[in-house]
C-alpha cells in the first residue's frame, strides 16, 4: 500500500521548530496589544464572491491560485454554494467590518489576526500553498481619523518595532504610493498607451496585462523585460496635489520616527484593493521569495464589498518566512539548543508499582509550573538514566523507600551532583535551579 503523505505545498511543523513559531506569535501579540490592537479571528472559507471582489478577478490570486469549490446544499432550505479557502485575510476581516456594523462605533477598529491562508502555487523556498500570515487592518469611518496619514505612519513604525523586538537583522522597507483610484485610472491609461508600443516584445503574460491590468506589468520578474520597464511611466507622476501631500507626510512622519525606508515606484503588490500608500519589507536572506510582509491603503475595499465608506491600512506578515530568517540567525540556533529543549526534572519510578504515585509527584510539580518528563517503572535504572540524560536536567528517583521516607533522590547531570531532598522542598529546589 503506499504510504499518505503530507499535499504538494502544505507541511507539519513539529517541536522543537514550533517553540520559534510560539515565540514569534506571543511577541507579535505583545507588541499588538501595546498599540491597542485586538484580535479577530474569521473564518477559514468564505464565499467565493468574497475574494473576486475583494482582491479582484485580474490577480493572479484569484484567477489562478483559488482553492475553490462548490459546496452542495445539505437540505431544501439550503443553496449550493461557491467557497473559497481563504487566500489572505483583509478582505474577510472588512467583510466582518461591514456584517458587523463596527463603524457604527464611530471608532477606528484596530484589529489583528494569525492564521493560514492557502493559495495554488508553486512551491519553492518560502512558499507553500498551505502557509501563515500575522497580520493586522485599521479601519473605521473618516470621521475617525481613518485616513490620515499618521495611521499609515504608526503602522510602519510599529513593523519596524515588532520586526526589531523579533531580532529580525537587516530588514529594508519598501515605500510607495499608488494613488487614489482616479490616479490609478489616470496611471492606467498612461501606462496602457506606453505599452501598447513595447509590449509586443514582451513575454506573453506581459502582453496579456498590458491589455487587461497595465499594472501588472510593473510586477513582472522575466529577466529580458526588465530594461523596458525601466523605461514606462512611473505612477508618482500620475498622482494628484492630495495624493502626493498624504504620501508626503507619510514620509515625514517617518523620518521624524527614525524609520528608514526605500522609495520604490515600482511596487504596486497583487491585490487589486490597494490606493495611496502600499509597502513590503523585505530580506535578503530569503531568496526570491524575499518578501517578509507586505500591507498598504484600501480606501475603497469596504464600499466595492457594499459597506459604508471606511478607509483603511493593513498588512501580513509571511510567518513561515520570518521563521525562516530567524532560523538562519545564529543567536535563535543556540536558544533552541539542548538547554532550551530539557525539561526541569525526569521522574523515575522504580519498579512498575511506583508508576501511580510517580504520576502523582510529577501532578505536584507541574502544578508548581515545572516542566517534567515522566519515566516508566518497567525501565531498569540503567535505562532511565539513559532516557533521562537525554532530555532533562535532572532526574528524580522515586522508589518504595522514597515513597516510605518522604525523601527523593536527585541527581544534577550538568554539576554531576547527587543529593537527597524532602519531596516537600522538591518544587522549590528545582524552581531556584530553572531561576539560575
Ligand atoms: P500579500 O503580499 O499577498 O498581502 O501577502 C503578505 C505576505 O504573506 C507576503 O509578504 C509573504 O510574506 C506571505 N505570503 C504570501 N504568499 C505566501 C506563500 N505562498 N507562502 C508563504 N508566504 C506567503 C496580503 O495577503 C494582504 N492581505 C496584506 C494586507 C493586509 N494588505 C492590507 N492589509
Amino acid at each position: 500500500m503506499t504510504t499518505l503523505k503530507a499535499v504538494r505545498g502544505t507541511r507539519d511543523l513539529l517541536p522543537p521548530e514550533t517553540a520559534l513559531w510560539d515565540r514569534i506569535e506571543a511577541t507579535a501579540r505583545k507588541v499588538f496589544t501595546c498599540y491597542n490592537f485586538g484580535e479577530i479571528r474569521t473564518p477559514i472559507f468564505e464565499d467565493t464572491g468574497l475574494f473576486a471582489r475583494g482582491v479582484g478577478e485580474e490577480t493572479d490570486i484569484v484567477s489562478k491560485e483559488m482553492y475553490t469549490w462548490e459546496d452542495r446544499a445539505r437540505a431544501q432550505s439550503e443553496k449550493s454554494q461557491s467557497l473559497t479557502l481563504r487566500p489572505e485575510n483583509t478582505a474577510g476581516v472588512v467583510r466582518a467590518y461591514i456584517e458587523h456594523k463596527l463603524g457604527e462605533s464611530g471608532q477606528l477598529q484596530k484589529l489583528y489576526y494569525i492564521g493560514p491562508q492557502f493559495r495554488r502555487e508553486r512551491p519553492q523556498k518560502g512558499r507553500y500553498r498551505q502557509f501563515w500570515q500575522i497580520g493586522a487592518e485599521v479601519i473605521g469611518p473618516p470621521s475617525a481619523g481613518s485616513e490620515s496619514a499618521l495611521r499609515d505612519a504608526e503602522v510602519l513604525e510599529m513593523l519596524a518595532t515588532l520586526l526589531d523586538e523579533l531580532g529580525i537583522a537587516g530588514w529594508t522597507l519598501e515605500l510607495n504610493s499608488v494613488g487614489s483610484a482616479a490616479d490609478r485610472t489616470r496611471y492606467n491609461d498612461v501606462l496602457r498607451a506606453a505599452l501598447a508600443e513595447v509590449a509586443p516584445r514582451m513575454c506573453a503574460d506581459c502582453q496579456r496585462r498590458a491589455v487587461t491590468n497595465p499594472l501588472r506589468v510593473l510586477d513582472c520578474k522575466v529577466p529580458e523585460d526588465q530594461p523596458i520597464i525601466a523605461t514606462l511611466p512611473v505612477i508618482a507622476d500620475s498622482l494628484d496635489d492630495a495624493s502626493r501631500a498624504h504620501f508626503a507626510q507619510v514620509t515625514a512622519a517617518l523620518d521624524a520616527a527614525g524609520v528608514p525606508y526605500n522609495l520604490n515606484h515600482r511596487l504596486v503588490r497583487g491585490l487589486d484593493y490597494y490606493t495611496r500608500t502600499t509597502f513590503e519589507f523585505t530580506h535578503g536572506g530569503l531568496g526570491a521569495q524575499n518578501a517578509l510582509l507586505g500591507g498598504g491603503r484600501y480606501d475603497g475595499l469596504s464600499e466595492s464589498l457594499g459597506g459604508p465608506k471606511a478607509p483603511g491600512i493593513g498588512f501580513a506578515m509571511g510567518l513561515d518566512r520570518l521563521v525562516l530568517t530567524l532560523q538562519a540567525q545564529e543567536h535563535v540556533q543556540k536558544a533552541a539548543s539542548p538547554q532550551g529543549t530539557q525539561v526541569d526534572a525526569y521522574i523515575a519510578p522504580l519498579g512498575e508499582n511506583m508508576n501511580a504515585p510517580a504520576l502523582a509527584l510529577a501532578r505536584e510539580l507541574r502544578r508548581a509550573g515545572m516542566r517534567v518528563e515522566l519515566g516508566d517503572g518497567s525501565f531498569r535504572l540503567k535505562k532511565s538514566f539513559e532516557a533521562s540524560e537525554r532530555c532533562a536536567r535532572r532526574i528524580v528517583i522515586l522508589g518504595e523507600d522514597e515513597l516510605a521516607s518522604g525523601v527523593l533522590t536527585v541527581k544534577d547531570f550538568a554539576t554531576g551532583g547527587q543529593s537527597k531532598v524532602p519531596r516537600a522542598e522538591l518544587a522549590k529546589l528545582l524552581a531556584e535551579a530553572a531561576g539560575s
